[in-house]
């Protein structure tokens, strides 16, 4: 029988959608594959509830969408399992397992690559229990679709710069690890190849300016859109409960994970994450 799976839009205009009922222990299963595939370009980042998942089981649902990446940092991926980062604060022998402090600004996953993330899938089996540790997800679509023509015809035809640099609360990029990321440059605004729609295109810290324009213009312009993005109407704050998948698309969002007290709680995930194109 069919599983009943519902999808619940949780902003007035559909951004980000809560999906309850489905079981993706199980990736054979294609009509469930094409419903969440749906919402999940639909709905730009969605939150699949209740999973209880193996790092097999995570791997094989999340390679339904495409290859994986493999992450930059091998230091900080599940032994025998490199398809999966450790987004967590949990020591062994006085030492993180993963990475504590992922995420800490604005950012869309790896547009540092030539081809950044199509989406990341990041699976909460630990949560802080004061509720605290929440990610902010925007809507790069609409916000985009909302900015004056002017501003849009300003964008057009012009690259950012991501440049991955900055060190992490526990360790920095090995020199090994900065010759394999040069950069790239992407364009501000691209086009999603599967929707379609138009999104803005931008990395916080990892995008360093924008390509032709003097140093005070790009952080101007940046500034000028980071602002236009930060408004309500395109943000949503998730709260994490134990057990929530949470499925962005890299091409049309940002994220930003909220600071928690590390120090007397655990916040431990699990991470997938799935190639995309170049962007255009
Ligand atoms: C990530 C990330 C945010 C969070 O895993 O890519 O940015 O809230 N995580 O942990
Ligand atoms: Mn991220």
């Amino acid at each position: 029988m069919a599983r009943e799976i519902s999808i619940n839009p949780l902003t007035a205009h559909g951004f980000f959608a809560e999906i309850v009922g489905a079981d993706l222990a199980d990736p054979s299963d294609d009509a469930q594959f094409a419903t969440i595939k749906a919402a999940h370009l639909a709905h730009g980042v969605i939150v699949i509830r209740d999973q209880r998942l193996t790092p097999d089981q995570q791997i094989a649902f999340s390679r339904r969408f495409g290859p994986l990446a493999i992450h930059v940092l091998e230091d900080q991926l599940l032994a025998g399992h490199p398809e999966i980062l450790l987004v967590s604060n949990k020591t062994e022998d006085g030492r993180y397992v993963g990475l504590p402090d992922a995420g800490r600004f604005w950012h869309t996953d790896q547009s540092y690559e030539r081809r950044p993330a199509l989406g990341s899938l990041l699976y909460a089996l630990e949560v802080p229990s004061d509720g605290s540790g929440d990610t902010l997800f925007c809507d790069m679509s609409a916000a985009y679709a909302a900015l004056p023509a002017a501003t849009k015809d300003r964008l057009n035809g012009l690259r950012g710069m991501h440049i991955y640099d900055h060190g992490h609360k526990a360790f920095a990029l090995g020199e090994a690890q900065k010759a394999r990321l040069p950069g790239h440059d992407h364009p501000l605004v691209r086009t999603h190849p599967e929707t379609g729609r138009k999104a803005l295109y931008l990395g916080g810290k990892v995008l360093k300016h924008v390509i032709g324009l003097e140093a005070d213009e790009s952080a101007a312009l940046l500034d000028e859109l980071y602002a236009h993005c930060q408004s309500e109407t395109f943000v949503y704050r998730h709260k994490w409960r134990l057990g929530d998948l949470v499925f962005w698309d890299n091409r049309c969002t940002m994220h930003f994970a909220q600071p928690y007290d590390d120090a007397t709680y655990t916040r431990h995930m699990h991470r997938t994450t799935v190639q995309g194109d170049i962007p255009v």
